[in-house]
């Protein structure tokens, strides 16, 4: 008996199969399409992005380092300050304009170099660089700020590209007077180092030239016997 017992649960197993196999299609097909659609929709936003980022990639693109040149800054001494721009793109920078506002009159003698400077064309993986003198009027801190650059990303680019140039920071401007205070100091200490070593210098050297005169007279002497 016990082993005709699971026979009459035979075909209701089959049954059961039966319903669950489509219900399981119903779900795989379900999921198949779904995943279709997400595949599809994927790969659209992804064509999307692609071509947005393209498009955002075309085009030059610059980096401005902003760098102060000095080892001293000192009051109502030149300070160069240079601009580094490097087109990382893939097509030349046109009308390049670097600004720089950071340097205003009342603090700053302008020396030299175009405070807001036009550079035509910027080549792809070129670097191009532009120097400014100025000299600051008073001692004190300074926060040397980034200068403004506007480009044209390329030919036919229906606005301009804004940028800023990397920004040196805090910097502190000594006194004149500090300055060559320290310098001339400095120099005075070579003058008398060198002074004070010339004996110990010309003490050995005189020792040395008269005994070298004296061993040739013997040499000489020698010689003649
Ligand atoms: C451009 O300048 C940057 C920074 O000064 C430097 O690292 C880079 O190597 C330069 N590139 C070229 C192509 O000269
Ligand atoms: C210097 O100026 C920049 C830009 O205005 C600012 O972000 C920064 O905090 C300033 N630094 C100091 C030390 O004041």
């Amino acid at each position: 008996m016990h082993a005709h017992a699971p026979h009459p649960h035979v075909p209701q197993k089959f049954a059961s199969i039966s319903v669950v196999v489509p219900y399981r299609l119903t779900i795989l097909v379900g999921r198949m399409e779904l995943k279709f659609i997400l595949f599809i929709a994927a790969s659209i936003l992804v064509a999307v992005s692609a071509e947005e980022k393209e498009k955002e990639n075309e085009g030059a693109r610059l980096l401005v380092q902003k760098h102060v040149h000095n080892k001293y800054l000192v009051e109502n001494m030149d300070i160069i300050v240079k601009y580094t721009v490097y087109n990382t793109g893939n097509s030349a920078a046109l009308e390049v304009e670097i600004t720089d506002n950071s340097f205003d009159p009342d603090n700053f003698a302008h020396v030299s170099g175009e405070l807001n400077a036009r550079i035509d064309r910027v080549p792809p993986n070129t670097n191009v660089t532009h120097t400014v003198v100025v000299r600051p009027r008073k001692p004190g801190y300074f926060n040397f700020t980034s200068a403004e650059v506007l480009y044209r990303r390329k030919e036919d680019a229906p606005r301009l590209q804004v940028a800023a140039s990397s920004e040196p920071g805090m910097a502190f401007f000594t006194s004149y007077k500090e300055y060559d205070k320290k310098f001339s100091s400095h120099v005075i200490d070579w003058a008398a180092f060198a002074v004070m070593t010339l004996p110990s210098l010309a003490i050995p050297f005189a020792l040395w030239f008269s005994s070298k005169r004296k061993y040739e007279k013997l040499s000489k002497t020698s010689k003649k016997h």
